[in-house]
């Protein structure tokens, strides 16, 4: 398997676009399931899981290519209606197959998604919404067996949770349903708006998407679309927490700073100077950085993807600093490894305990999951001497070109193929 070799120390500078977002591309590709028609997706990133989507399409029966940062869904006849464990084991994010077969075909059966390593990640949430619109659920042989012969109805559905899957899904079940389906206690992440346009481009009519209640009036059909996905707020962040931690200075382009408030005002408090104009975001490191506590929340507070990466920034600030994640049961995985490098982190249920050290030094590491391997390759930017990073097919889910794109700012990294 692939490992990456950083050999620390170098500051980071110059210029780097970022990538498409791919938390807002995939809930777009299934929903090139809900029309018969031809759909064509811009600024979609090269990535494993987008891969994994097209393949998981065109198992489905939607014929899916991709060509460059394009992708291509052709006309579509007959869908197949059961979503192998093979194609869903590599990727939770596969149950959003649910909400649009439901819609076209009345039926959907899906392998139980299974745990992965940031914790259990139910779908409770998903499956109760269904039921509420009309839908039986069995569970056999390891399969999520969903009917709903009449088709769903829209109703009033509340979440005991904002859950981002369970918003994308119900929108994408409901938008062909009879009558009105109104999400309380939605999600509001920009992902969750660029889904929500790209169905209204559909012909779909949906209302406050962004906001804790989106309201959606059912239609018959929905045809085509051409849409640009939105930037890649999580990558984004990462790369600004990589300028701070190597005292860089680095222009990030192709970004939407308005995603990003509540990390930029936490990089601002911590003393780093950040410029933003339409899309772009300039990062300057000035001097030392102050210790700053975060705390984990839905949208639009800080994000549960950017925790593992500030906690790596915050091993290298003198002084002592919180982390704490309220959205997952078990994100800290990427603690004991950034130990193995020197750093000071102390666990307490909840909340993560960081006294800056003045430097890491270099050793093997193994990536978890993929933010985790994230904070892993910005703590090998700063360590002493030569950080191995095992199973970094992690990174590859969401990280597009990472070794080229650090690279290209003065970095010292190699992917080693082995
Ligand atoms: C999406 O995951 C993202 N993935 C995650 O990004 C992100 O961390 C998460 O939202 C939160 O922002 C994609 O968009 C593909 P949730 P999702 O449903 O939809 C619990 C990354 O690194 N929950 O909002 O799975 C769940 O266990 C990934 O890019 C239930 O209990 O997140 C978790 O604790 C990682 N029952 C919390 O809610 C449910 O039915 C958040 O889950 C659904 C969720």
């Amino acid at each position: 398997m692939d490992k990456i070799v950083v050999c620390g120390g170098e500051k980071l500078n110059g210029s780097v676009s970022m990538s498409g977002s791919k938390n807002s591309a995939l809930p777009i590709l299934f929903a090139t399931l809900l029309t018969d028609d031809k759909c064509k997706i811009k600024n979609v990133p090269e990535l494993a899981d987008i891969k994994t989507t097209i393949d998981f399409l065109n198992f489905i029966g939607k014929k899916t290519d991709k060509k460059e940062d394009i992708v291509s869904a052709a006309e579509s006849s007959v869908l197949n209606h059961i979503a192998p464990y093979d194609l869903v084991r590599k990727m939770r994010a596969s149950v959003l197959v649910m909400g649009p077969l439901l819609a076209r075909l009345g039926k959907v059966d899906v392998s139980l998604p299974g745990g992965c390593a940031i914790g259990a990640r139910p779908i409770d949430i998903h499956l109760e919404a269904f039921k509420k619109m009309g839908a039986s659920i069995e569970l056999k042989e390891g399969y999520i067996k969903i009917f709903a012969e009449k088709g769903l109805t829209g109703t009033d559905i509340e979440f005991r949770f904002a859950s981002v899957g369970a918003t994308e899904n119900v929108l994408l079940a409901s938008v062909l349903a009879k009558g009105t389906t109104r999400i309380i206690n939605a999600a509001k992440e920009p992902e969750i708006q660029d889904l929500a346009d790209v169905l209204n481009k559909m012909g779909a009519k949906i209302k406050g998407a962004g906001t804790a209640i989106i309201t959606i009036d059912g239609v018959k059909k929905l045809s085509g679309f051409m849409h640009s996905v939105i930037a890649d707020r999580i990558e984004t962040a990462t790369y600004m927490i990589a300028t701070a931690m190597t005292k860089g200075n680095v222009t990030l382009t192709n970004v939407q700073p308005e995603h990003l408030k509540a990390v930029i005002d936490k990089l601002q408090e911590s003393g780093l100077d950040i410029k933003t104009n339409k899309n772009e975001i300039k990062v300057k490191w000035t001097g030392p950085l102050k210790p700053v506590n975060i705390k984990t929340e839905i949208y639009p507070g800080f994000p549960t993807d950017v925790q593992a990466q500030w906690m790596a920034l915050m091993c290298l600030v003198t002084g002592n600093s919180i982390v704490e994640e309220t959205v997952f049961e078990n994100r800290f995985l990427h603690v004991c490894e950034l130990q193995r490098l020197g750093a000071d982190i102390k666990i307490d249920g909840k909340s993560v305990y960081i006294s800056g050290v003045d430097n890491l030094s270099g050793a093997p590491v193994m990536v978890s999951d993929l933010r985790a391997g994230a904070a892993l390759v910005l703590a090998g930017l700063c360590a002493s001497g030569k950080t191995e990073i095992s199973r970094i097919y992690h990174l590859d889910r969401g990280y597009e070109s990472l070794e080229k794109k650090f690279s290209m700012l003065g970095a010292n990294i190699k992917r080693i193929k082995e």
